[in-house]
């Protein structure tokens, strides 16, 4: 393994939960050099040292080889991590809407500097989803995905379903326990599970999908009188999303909220927990379950992609890479 000199942004939730994750593994030959912030008044655990607030500092540093994103700003962030690959360093993100809204940009700049991004906190946090989807399913086999891709909305649906709790009381549960996205319109309204489902699709069919090219409903619009209908039927309301090849060629994907039975398998997918179904050509399918938010197991998927590059690991993008429109949002709501 070769030794990885780490410039981190961010010492949020995630930024702390890996420092914390690296102390602890040793073995990974990662040591993190410099950390960049923002705010100059917050109090931190670890001693001012350890910082700057000027992106340069690290960005300029030769020694170091690998950037970790892990902030909040998708702006600010796609900043740092083009500049980062144009000058050769190795980057790991945990930025979703960054990945998702600039995909094509990433794609081209990791070609052109040979320079690998990894991002598999992105997606799932803790539930290796991208590289099965990037390596296993090396082929033009899949059928389908669906699952379970925001662990916010999953915890308030549950919390308010099984325990009473009002919404906004599990809302705020859910940001006391850093789950929430520090704007929560992005995890009730979809929109997180959305960019997520993006990166998911280019993995798993090679499509390209803008923002607007994939419907989102979320949790928000769901009433009393939906979860009196799901209690009396046995049923959950789960915050779905799901992408699909149709017959002609193309791609649905959507996310919706939907009555899930007990027979579905992400009926029991409760809590922080994220769930994925993939539907293929001979395998049927496979469930993959994880803890879909939070300090530590994000900062298991960032760790896993430190190591990953520690042996030279990269997304090869093998599968076509088709830009034009194939979503139709239009007939979505008739074949879910
Ligand atoms: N806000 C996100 C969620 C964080 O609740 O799933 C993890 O991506």
């Amino acid at each position: 393994r070769k030794q990885l000199n780490i410039g981190l942004f961010g010492f949020g939730c995630v930024g702390h939960g890996l420092y914390e994750v690296l102390q602890k593994t040793p073995a990974l030959r990662a040591t993190i050099k410099n950390i960049c912030v923002k705010d100059k008044n917050k109090e931190r655990e670890i001693g001012p040292e350890h910082f700057t607030f000027d992106k340069n500092d690290i960005l300029n540093d030769e020694s170091i080889n690998v950037i970790v994103e892990l902030i909040d700003d998708a702006d600010a962030a796609f900043e740092i991590v083009s500049a980062a690959l144009k000058k050769g360093k190795a980057v790991v993100s945990a930025n979703k809407k960054m990945v998702a809204e600039h995909f094509t940009e990433l794609l081209k700049l990791q070609k052109e500097y040979n320079v690998p991004l990894l991002y598999e906190a992105a997606a799932c946090a803790s539930m290796p989803i991208i590289r099965n989807l990037e390596e296993y399913y090396d082929n033009d086999l899949l059928e389908s995905i669906e699952g379970i891709v925001n662990g916010s909305t999953n915890y308030i649906l549950t919390k308010t379903f099984e325990e009473n709790l009002s919404y906004d009381e599990a809302l705020k549960q859910a940001q006391d326990k850093g789950f929430a996205e520090s704007n929560p319109i992005l995890d009730t309204g979809g929109f997180d599970a959305k960019y997520k489902l993006q990166i998911l699709v280019a993995h798993a069919f090679g499509y390209i999908a803008k923002p607007n090219d994939i419907f989102n409903i979320g949790i928000d619009n769901i009433g009393e009188l939906e979860l009196k209908y799901a209690r009396e039927k046995g049923l959950k309301i789960k915050l779905v999303a799901k992408a699909f090849k149709r017959e002609d060629g193309g791609l649905t994907a959507l996310v919706i909220p939907k009555f899930v039975s007990p027979e579905d398998r992400l009926y029991n997918v409760d809590d922080v927990f994220n769930g994925v179904i993939t539907k293929t050509g001979f395998a049927d399918t496979h469930f993959f379950v994880g803890k879909g938010a939070g300090a530590y197991p994000t900062a298991s998927a960032v760790l896993s992609d430190i190591s990953a590059l520690s042996y030279d690991y990269r997304y090869e993008y093998k599968k076509i890479y088709r830009e034009e429109n194939v979503f139709l949002a239009g007939d979505v709501a008739l074949k879910v």
